[in-house]
């Protein structure tokens, strides 16, 4: 019968070291960016909540890049799976997943990018434009786009265990944070209403 050590080298330890970072980036970013949220830790440390932000945006675009490299010396060390090899839709993922991601950084700007709602600096109203009327999380998705087109465009089985991964955590991620920044602006859109409520109309 066939299994999965057939198509993955499951004891390669790099595969290992790609499973964790891919799993510790979400969870980093959430528990530091409640943190801060809570206690303002990175805005008293840096001394003000843009300092604080830009430190949280550098730390995760460079934890960002390492989890690429690491993902990119795992699958060169596994062994090459013709079925898997898809080159053509495999450039195309990278390509489109690398739209989103861009133009999702373009359109929100670093502080939009990074968390800056947790560190009270909001968008003065929702992005509805591209890429957010394809996806509501265009990073998220473009970025497991990125790791499916790599697995293709390499021909490792081993991707497509790795991409499932970051789908999985991108999911649980997006329960975790949608609902508690929709409530971080709805916040806001309440203090406006009383506000605008106090003054004569
Ligand atoms: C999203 O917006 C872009 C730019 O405004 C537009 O070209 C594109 O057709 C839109 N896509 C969808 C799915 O609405």
């Amino acid at each position: 019968m066939a299994s999965l050590s057939d198509f993955v080298d499951l004891s390669s330890p790099a595969l290992l070291v790609s499973a964790a970072t891919i799993a510790f980036n979400p969870i980093f970013w959430n528990i530091v960016a409640r943190a801060e949220y809570n206690n303002h830790i990175l805005t008293r440390i840096f001394g003000g909540p843009y300092n604080g932000c830009y430190f949280l945006a550098f730390t995760i675009f460079a934890i960002g890049i390492v989890r690429d490299h690491v993902y990119q010396v795992a699958l060169d060390e596994q062994s090459f799976y013709a079925p898997v090899h898809q080159p053509i839709i495999g450039g195309i993922l990278f390509a489109s997943g690398s739209v989103l991601v861009l133009s999702s950084m373009w359109a929100l700007g670093v502080t939009g990018t990074y968390l800056g709602d947790y560190f009270g600096i909001l968008m003065d109203a929702p992005v509805t434009g591209f890429p957010f009327n394809v996806t509501g999380s265009p990073m998220y998705w473009g970025s497991t786009m990125n790791f499916l087109g790599v697995a293709l465009w390499k021909g490792k089985a081993a991707g497509l265990l790795l991409t499932a991964e970051v789908f999985v955590l991108y999911w649980f991620a997006l329960q975790w944070e949608d609902p508690f920044t929709a409530e971080i602006y709805a916040k806001r859109e309440r203090e406006r209403a009383k506000k605008q409520g106090g003054k004569k109309q």
